[in-house]
């Protein structure tokens, strides 16, 4: 038996205090530690476009292509791309603090800023995201208080200049660059 067995020096790492899991509060502040980009999700209606901010997206598997969103379960916007069976990701940009606003506020036109483009499978992009993706839903499945929706990318842009907007902490931030993955280790 090695030394690391049999006094593994993980014994004298001290234990974390734990927060008491019913406080929604602290887990919505725990989870604001991790930063995200926003999106829009979109499509293409019989009654027009709609669409909402989210920071819940996320890539799932490269082959096949697979991304997730989790919309709320109450959300009046889902309820009406749902029936599409698909829609689009635009990947907002740090300037679009104000078009992350308007897609997350109810009885305003959320179309009313920007430029906006379709994507091949028709669906609304604002003109200068980021990047943008279309997507046709695999599946879904119910996940508390959300929706968990993983999609299959049919489509998306291979280039986009600028940087992204971030979310953390409950507001919004600017990319600062401090090195890639491949940079030394210190
Ligand atoms: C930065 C940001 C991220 C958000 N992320 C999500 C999300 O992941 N899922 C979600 O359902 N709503 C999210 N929302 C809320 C929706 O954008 C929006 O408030 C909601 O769609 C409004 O309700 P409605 O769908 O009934 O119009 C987010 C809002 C903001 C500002």
């Amino acid at each position: 038996m090695t030394d690391t067995q049999i006094s593994p020096v993980s014994a004298a790492w001290p234990r974390l205090e734990r927060t008491a899991p019913s406080d929604q509060r602290s887990f919505r502040d725990a989870l604001g530690r991790y930063p995200t980009g926003v999106v829009l999700v979109s499509a293409m209606t019989d009654d027009g476009p709609v669409g909402m901010a989210v920071n819940s997206f996320t890539s799932v598997s490269l082959d096949p292509p697979l991304v997730s969103f989790c919309p709320m379960l109450t959300s009046t916007t889902w309820a009406k791309i749902r029936p599409v069976g698909g829609f689009a990701i635009s990947t907002l940009r740090d300037c679009h603090t104000d078009v992350s606003r308007l897609f997350s506020r109810r009885d305003v036109d959320r179309f009313g800023i920007g430029e906006w483009r379709l994507s091949p499978a028709g669906h609304p992009v604002i003109a200068d995201a980021l990047g943008w993706i279309d997507a046709t839903v695999e599946w879904m499945t119910d996940a508390g208080d959300h929706e968990l929706v993983v999609a299959r990318a049919t489509a998306w842009s291979e280039s986009g200049d600028g940087d992204p907007l971030v979310f953390y902490r409950g507001g919004y931030h600017r990319l600062a660059v401090e090195g890639g993955p491949d940079a030394p280790l210190p």
